[in-house]
């Protein structure tokens, strides 16, 4: 039986690698099936005979709780970006200036030197006979000329991949190069990748890194499917490939399709050195390994021969069914990368040579203007689709008035629009020579467009300030039951949008006034949902004051500022009475921010708002989190000052916030002198600029962890 097995796991893998790895099948799906099957009953009958490479073990059944931080064995470096030629070359005299002068010399001497070549055929042939590889690669590719290897880059997430005695062991995300994210369960279920080495004898250790993403046409069905279930759909093939990657549920990774390029190579526990010594060496074991190995790269003996592969490519990939953003240049000599090492974030021996962000002309049909949560005034350009890095675009933003004079976009126009990476769609310029006759310079408008109260104009900032426009009251109430503020599960943007326009409530204190048979009344609303919803809003009356407080969505008054706030004035009579300087007073608390809290509660509307909420029997009091912990010296973090900006890869604010303070740690809301840690999530913005101006050190949340459970 056990023979049966063992027969069926190869039959079966042979056909997945063929199919998945070669793209050449070889076998029917249905016998696949069957086969695949039949091994399944074996293996449920004869449960020792599972083996953790057996093709049935791809697709875990039960979906991770979390992902466990864990330290690459090899940091993951990044790459240095160069956007044309001419950055190429000066790469390539930096590197030349680096390389230790017998390293160059070498390099010129092995070009006629047939000596040197027998000296390394010697060793190689040492080398060849513990060798794991059953053939050695074309001996062409051993000279240090040509010099430089071209890959397509790969639009996706890297991830590093471990092997002990060739058995697939852990996968990681790439994380912040130093420390990534165990995600082996989703790993497993791409089928390109393989579970066991294909080589006789392996390594003990073998570090595979490479690049996992999403084909474009399976990217484009996933949005599809998002856009059906009333999901966002991702901006680009690499935050779905990512996102994928963080996928709790390997069932559901499995379904994505992900797929692979294998690019780097590290093998311990045996002298590689007798193995590969190139680049394009250590490419053709890992196909020989059994990975998929990009088909595309190139030898390339010098600057003028890159520049070649990158120009064609230009054009040529838009025929590939995956995306690349540009080229990776690599020296190809190992040795020679070696000496030339690292700086402190990347290779001196590789660099990406980019592709510009993609552009793509449009016409403007419309310039709208949105009216966000604090009354702001967005105009935004509206335009016929166009595809752009692989989505489809039709509305930019165009920020305030200042920039939509200095484009002096109207609509008619023929405008540039661009989309780098997951950032927001942009309009770069319009072409006026394309320019229909008769338009008119765009006007932000006097009045607000959703409540044809005047508006005021702060700076660039046009601003409503009517506190009951619907549009302020919309932002204000999702505001309200997001997540980190009163956290009503079930009430989505839709259904605010709803009770506003359908005028049932008036104000976050118009919820509260909420009950089944109103709700009931709204669309798509089913007795089980709303029974849920009449709940989730009663629950948020036990959320805590400072949570309230963020809430309210007072300017500036972050979920930090919040808590910190609450800390001082224990009920909110203390707090709407304060003066600006106590409310200054507390640590962490600037003018502005006092300022704006003070105004607050002196508007009369705003009085009442409070007044009602607390009728309604929210907590806006609460006793204060004992502050012992921040006087322990011991702590490691005893006296440091820390700001979160952007999301971060596992924790949540709340619970950042925790081993922070757990660790001895104080929290603000905002950067200054002060501060002496940023930990810094995606999507950060200026917080980050700020704090690079100031020279404040950046953590990642892997190293914040580190730090505060050191
Ligand atoms: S080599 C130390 N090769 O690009 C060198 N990277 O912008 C490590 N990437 O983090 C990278 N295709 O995720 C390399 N053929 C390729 C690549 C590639 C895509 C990604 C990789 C890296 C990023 C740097």
């Amino acid at each position: 039986m056990e023979q049966r097995v063992r027969e069926l796991q190869q039959l079966l893998q042979n056909a997945s690698y063929a199919y998945y790895v070669l793209d050449n099948p070889i076998m029917e799906d249905s016998v696949y099936d069957q086969l695949y099957r039949e091994l399944q009953e074996l293996e449920t009958q004869y449960p020792h005979s599972i083996t953790p490479d057996s093709p049935t073990q791809r697709v875990g059944e039960k979906p991770a709780t979390q992902f466990f931080s864990v330290r690459h064995n090899i940091p993951l470096y990044s790459l240095e970006n160069a956007f044309n030629i001419d950055e190429l070359k000066a790469w390539e005299q930096r590197w030349r200036r680096t390389a230790p002068g017998f390293v160059l010399k070498a390099l010129e001497g092995d070009k006629g030197d047939k000596g040197d070549k027998g000296d390394k055929g010697d060793k190689r042939d040492k080398g060849d006979k513990e060798a794991f590889l059953p053939q050695l690669p074309t001996p062409d590719s051993r000279l240090p000329t040509p010099l430089y290897v071209c890959e397509l880059k790969i639009d996706g997430s890297a991830i590093a991949l471990t092997y002990e005695n060739g058995l697939l062991v852990r996968g990681v995300t790439r994380g912040d190069g130093v420390m990534g994210e165990d995600i082996t369960q989703n790993v497993k279920t791409i089928r390109s990748i393989p579970l066991r080495l294909q080589v006789e004898n392996p390594p003990t250790r073998v570090e595979v890194r490479g690049e996992a993403f999403l084909p474009l046409d399976v990217f484009e069905q996933i949005n599809q499917e998002r856009s059906q279930k009333g999901e966002p759909p991702f901006a680009n093939p690499r935050n779905a490939a990512a996102g994928t990657l963080r996928q709790l549920d390997p069932r559901i990774v499995d379904k994505r399709r992900l797929d692979f390029f294998a690019y780097t190579l590290h093998v311990a526990g045996r002298d590689d050195a007798s193995v590969y010594q190139t680049q394009w060496e250590a490419l053709e074991l890992l196909q020989q390994m059994g990975f998929k190995v990009n088909p595309h790269r190139k030898l390339c003996p010098t600057v003028q021969e890159v520049a070649e592969y990158y120009r064609y490519w230009d054009t040529e990939r838009l025929n590939l069914l995956y995306m690349t953003d540009g080229v990776v240049v690599k020296i190809n000599s190992l040795p020679l990368q070696e000496q030339l090492g690292f700086t402190q974030k990347f290779p001196r021996w590789a660099i990406a040579l980019k592709y510009a962000a993609e552009e793509a002309p449009t016409r403007v049909e419309e310039i709208a203007v949105n009216v966000g949560r604090t009354g702001a005034l967005t105009p935004m350009a509206i335009m016929r689709p166009v595809q752009l890095a692989g989505t489809t675009v039709s509305r930019a933003t165009l920020h305030n008035s200042d920039r939509v004079a200095q484009l002096d976009i109207r609509v008619g126009d023929t405008a540039i629009v661009r989309k780098a990476g997951e950032i927001i769609p942009e309009v770069v310029r319009v072409l006026p020579e394309l320019r229909p006759a008769g338009t008119q310079p765009f006007q932000m408008p006097t009045h607000c467009p959703t409540c044809s109260q005047p508006v005021i104009k702060e700076g660039a900032v046009t601003r409503c300030v009517n506190a009951s426009c619907p549009s302020i009251l919309k932002g204000a109430l999702e505001h309200w039951v997001s997540r980190d503020a009163l956290d009503i599960n079930g009430m989505g943007e839709k259904l605010v949008h709803q009770l506003v326009d359908r005028g049932v409530v008036h104000s976050v204190a118009d919820l509260y006034n909420l009950n089944a048979e109103k709700l009931m009344q709204l669309e798509r609303m089913g007795q089980k949902s709303v029974e849920k919803l009449v709940q989730a809003i009663a629950a948020s009356k036990t959320k805590p004051w400072s949570r309230v407080l963020y809430g309210l969505g007072i300017r500036h008054v972050g979920s930090v500022n919040a808590q910190v706030l609450t800390q001082k004035f224990f009920t909110v009579e203390q707090l709407a009475t304060a003066k600006t300087t106590d409310i200054e007073s507390v640590y962490g608390i600037g003018a502005e921010i006092a300022h704006s809290v003070y105004d607050w509660f002196h508007i009369p509307a705003n009085q009442s708002l409070i007044a009602r909420l607390q009728a309604a029997g929210l907590q806006l009091a609460g006793e204060a989190v004992e502050e012992s912990r921040q006087n322990d010296a011991s702590l490691p973090l005893a006296g440091k000052t820390l700001v979160i900006t952007g999301t971060l890869p596992t924790l949540k604010r709340d619970e950042a916030k925790e081993l922070i303070q757990k660790a001895g740690g104080k929290v603000t809301d905002s950067v200054s002198q002060k501060t002496d840690f940023l930990v810094v999530g995606e999507e950060a913005g200026s917080k980050l600029e700020k704090a690079q101006k100031l020279g404040i050190s950046i953590l990642s949340e892997a190293q914040l962890t580190e730090m505060a459970n050191s």
